[in-house]
């Protein structure tokens, strides 16, 4: 299936100079959206994945039907002072300022396979720094997958000892 296809571009938004790519008609079309859950979870099919891990918010919407797919659970990754039990935590920087991202502590146990799943590749901060959480507990990040990588942000490079799998790139 061609992804692409259903990957609406919208030119400055949020903001002048930005093209931004929705995933949301994929969303919408049922076949598309069980075609790209389908091929996510095939490319991952035999990297023995444990537990999915995906960041708020898309990664949730791709994660978790990866994760059912695959046979194993799902672990969110999220913003401050969302998760109810003790957490770990990385700070990571933006252009701009930083952000942090948090994980239940208990989440990820030593050995665990971990397949992280988000909707888009950008600059790859917030999956560095979720790799990263996931090794301090022990895990082992054994693939990366996303809907959508920009290329020209060149993150496969900072991600190069991590195994990543991309469906639609610009
Ligand atoms: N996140 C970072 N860059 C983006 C883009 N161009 N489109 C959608 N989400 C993004």
């Amino acid at each position: 299936m061609d992804f692409k296809q259903h990957i609406a571009s919208i030119p400055g938004f949020p903001k002048e100079g930005i093209i931004f790519r929705d995933v949301t008609p994929l969303l919408e079309d049922k076949d598309a959206f069980k075609a790209c859950i389908d091929d996510l979870a095939a490319h991952a099919k035999d990297l023995g994945v444990d537990v999915v891990v995906g960041p708020e918010s898309r990664g949730f919407i791709f994660g978790c039907p990866v994760a059912l797919e695959l046979g194993c659970g799902f672990v969110p990754i999220r913003k401050p002072g969302k998760l109810p039990r003790e957490t770990v935590s990385k700070k990571y920087d933006l252009e701009y300022g930083s952000n942090e991202i948090f994980m239940h502590k208990d989440s990820i146990k030593p050995g665990m396979k971990v397949l992280i799943v988000d909707d888009l590749l950008a600059t790859g901060g917030t999956v560095e720094a979720a790799a990263a959480l996931i090794e301090e507990m022990g895990g082992e990040v054994v693939g990366m997958e996303f809907v959508i990588e920009l290329e020209e942000l060149k993150a496969t490079e900072k991600l190069s000892k991590y195994n990543i799998y991309s469906q639609v790139k610009y």
